[in-house]
């Protein structure tokens, strides 16, 4: 079994402590599904994944229990996924540990691998839209995904770089970024724009806008929404529809005079000291919880 440390775990574990069956939206490799599964032996998992290589690791990981229901698709389309009201859903939002250290999936700067960066399905690559998007284009994905202060340089840079051969692998884009830049920036600017290229290539802010909106009507009163982000416009998004869902509306009748929503994380829980250092990933972590009126 490839077990990675799942992050936040305990924290997840508590907000979801009394549910009977969960949707786990990034199922991964399945490690959060397997702790909850350990607490709680008889919660009922339904565990989606857009990647079919995550999918299949977390049958392998999670075989030795029962009640689990494998749905290989996009937490976008969630309302034609699941068709029965639950008590939890939680969101591990980003990338595995899996879809980074594999080269071939073309999501690390570290290492050489083609530019393709997609979690699954078929949709344009990394490459495609480095060699065919104009340099506006993609000035504003730099600018608004990565927040990258060099987004205009690094534009130019492929622009004239692509005019000679395609850019086809992450080590060609890296240095064609490099040159671009200061040098004690590379680190920093090498993850922005990787990130921001991610972003556009599966659509991971619209994914999350409408899964958001689409699982608050599946929820059983007192059930809870967990979500983990990585960056700030994950928790930006998250922290937006938690505060706009909690607002009573005048007039509507299903949301009481309460909102439909309890935020349960006046701010976001971040990992302790001792578990970052296990866990580096758990570094940039934010969670935040919600639960249904
Ligand atoms: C950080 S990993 C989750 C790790 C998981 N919590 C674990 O314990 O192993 C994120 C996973 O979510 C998946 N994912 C990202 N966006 C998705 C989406 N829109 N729909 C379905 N799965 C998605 C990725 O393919 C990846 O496997």
């Amino acid at each position: 079994m490839t077990y990675h440390i799942p992050v936040m775990v305990k924290e997840v574990n508590e907000f979801l402590k009394d549910a009977k069956s969960v949707v786990d939206c990034t199922l991964g490799g399945g490690s959060h599904s397997f702790e909850l599964k350990c607490q709680m032996p008889n919660v009922k998992i339904f565990g989606i994944d857009r990647d079919s290589e995550a999918i299949e690791e977390a049958r392998k990981n999670l075989s030795k229990f029962s009640d689990i229901t494998y749905i290989h698709g996009r937490f976008g389309e969630i309302k034609d996924l699941i068709k029965e009201p639950v008590d939890g859903f939680l969101f591990d939002l980003g990338v595995s540990s899996h879809q980074i250290d594999e080269s071939s999936r073309g999501f690390s700067f570290r290492q050489d691998g083609p530019l393709d960066m997609r979690m699954g399905g078929r949709s344009a690559s990394a490459a495609d839209i480095v060699n065919n998007s104009s340099q506006d284009e993609l000035f504003k994905i730099f600018k608004e995904y990565g927040e990258e202060r060099f987004s205009g340089r690094i534009a130019r840079a492929i622009v004239e770089k692509r005019q000679g051969k395609p850019i086809e692998t992450t080590l060609e884009l890296k240095e064609v970024i490099e040159k671009a830049i200061p040098t004690w920036k590379k680190r920093e600017t090498n993850t922005r724009i990787f990130q921001a290229l991610r972003i556009a290539v599966n659509g991971e802010l619209d994914e999350l806008k409408t899964a958001l909106n689409d699982c608050v009507p599946l929820l059983n009163p007192g059930g809870r929404i967990v979500v983990i982000s990585y960056h700030s416009l994950e928790d930006r998004i998250v922290k937006w529809f938690f505060r706009e869902a909690a607002k009573p509306l005048d007039g509507d009748k299903t949301r009481g005079k309460d909102g439909i929503l309890d935020i349960l994380t006046k701010r976001p829980l971040t990992a302790g000291e001792e578990e970052v250092q296990d866990n580096p990933r758990a570094k940039s972590a934010k969670l935040r919880a919600a639960e249904r009126t």
